[in-house]
């Protein structure tokens, strides 16, 4: 079969971690796509920029719709970031012009993931997200295809691996809030703007997803309430340990009658439950299907390489013609928006 053929928007840490791989396992990858992948062309904000990566050998545009019009690419990967704006923009001209688009923009499908999978459907265009919600664990394909004959009664876990990171320096060392947080923007966890992550808002974004996905319902940010980490001090963490629990900010969605609960908020996990545990940045995502039971996932939810692993295997899906509709089934069958009463649990 022909190369399939890739453009990369946004070429940050991120970026960076894409070309690498598919760089780096690029035979591996081939023969389990079937195909080769090409990176045919990048686009990002400033050219000239030190990342630490040859680029010389794709071709640049500045203009980034320029790699939405070119004949010679199949996908677009953005990597922009940001709800609207430009990320957007890219996504809409993409599943338009009827070529594949793979992203990690969390904030974008929260808020406009219906709409692009909408668009994707009408131009039969494949819409993947694997990397927007938990990195580098495949918890998208994991609802969406392995666990896809359950009904699912409840998707909680650890959603930002920003305030895991900060609750465990906290636990362990002592650490205050502020420098824990300065330690996670220093180690690349963090958001551009980190209060999305201190204040539940990234892990609502993540929890949004799941919930369409889990429940076959509208997905809907608004109906997510979220509390954050930002209050939390020293001696909460030590006043649960006293208990025999841990401080985690945990999303939590379930059925509740014909409504969905969903909620982010700092909870006390008991010191040997499994969530308990997750160390540092990692992420964990826990569901309960009728049929499998409990399935329990744990990795590496930002960074690099495991962000880069997700979007690559949603590029090898393209490759494969293996995907189908963005949230499990068509936007039109998906039931009604949710209630929003999250607190009536
Ligand atoms: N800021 C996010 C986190 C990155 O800390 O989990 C991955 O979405």
């Amino acid at each position: 079969r022909p190369p399939l053929r890739v453009a990369l928007a946004g070429i940050g840490v991120v970026g960076g971690g894409v070309v690498r791989l598919l760089e780096t396992n690029r035979d591996l990858i081939a023969r389990r796509a079937g195909r080769t992948i090409e990176i045919v062309a990048v686009s990002a904000r400033d050219r000239h920029k030190d990342r630490g990566i040859d680029l010389s050998r794709y071709r640049w545009e500045d203009d980034m719709d320029a790699l939405v019009a070119a004949d010679d690419v199949d996908v677009v990967v953005e990597m922009i970031g940001g709800a609207d704006g430009s990320a957007l923009t890219l996504a809409r001209h993409t599943l338009g012009a009827g070529k594949a688009l793979v992203t990690a923009n969390k904030a974008m499908i929260a808020h406009h993931g219906l709409d692009l999978a909408r668009l994707a459907e009408e131009t039969d265009t494949p819409l993947k997200y694997e990397a927007a919600v938990a990195g580098g664990i495949p918890v998208i394909k994991a609802i969406r295809e392995g666990a896809s004959a359950n009904e699912i009664a409840r998707v909680y876990g650890i959603l930002n691996g920003t305030c895991n990171y900060i609750l465990t320096q906290m636990e362990r060392n002592g650490a205050s809030f502020a420098d824990a947080l300065a330690a996670a923007q220093a180690e690349g966890y963090a958001e551009a703007d980190p209060t999305f992550d201190v204040d539940g808002i990234d892990a609502a974004h993540k929890l949004s997803i799941l919930a369409a996905l889990c429940f076959g319902t509208r997905l809907d940010i608004g109906a997510v309430a979220a509390d954050g980490i930002r209050g939390l001090i020293a001696a909460d963490i030590r006043e649960a340990e006293a208990l025999g629990h841990r401080v985690r900010l945990i999303g939590m969605a379930e059925r509740n009658g014909d409504g969905l609960y969903q909620h982010v908020q700092p909870c006390l996990v008991p010191a040997d439950h499994p969530l308990a545990y997750v160390p540092g940045a990692l992420n964990a995502v826990v569901t309960e299907g009728n049929f499998v039971g409990r399935l329990f996932f744990e990795g590496a939810g930002a960074g690099a390489g495991p962000t880069a692993s997700a979007i690559v295997a949603d590029i090898i899906d393209i490759a494969r013609d293996e995907y189908g509709p963005a949230f499990a089934m068509p936007v039109d069958s998906l039931d009604a928006a949710p209630v929003a009463d999250a607190g009536a649990r």
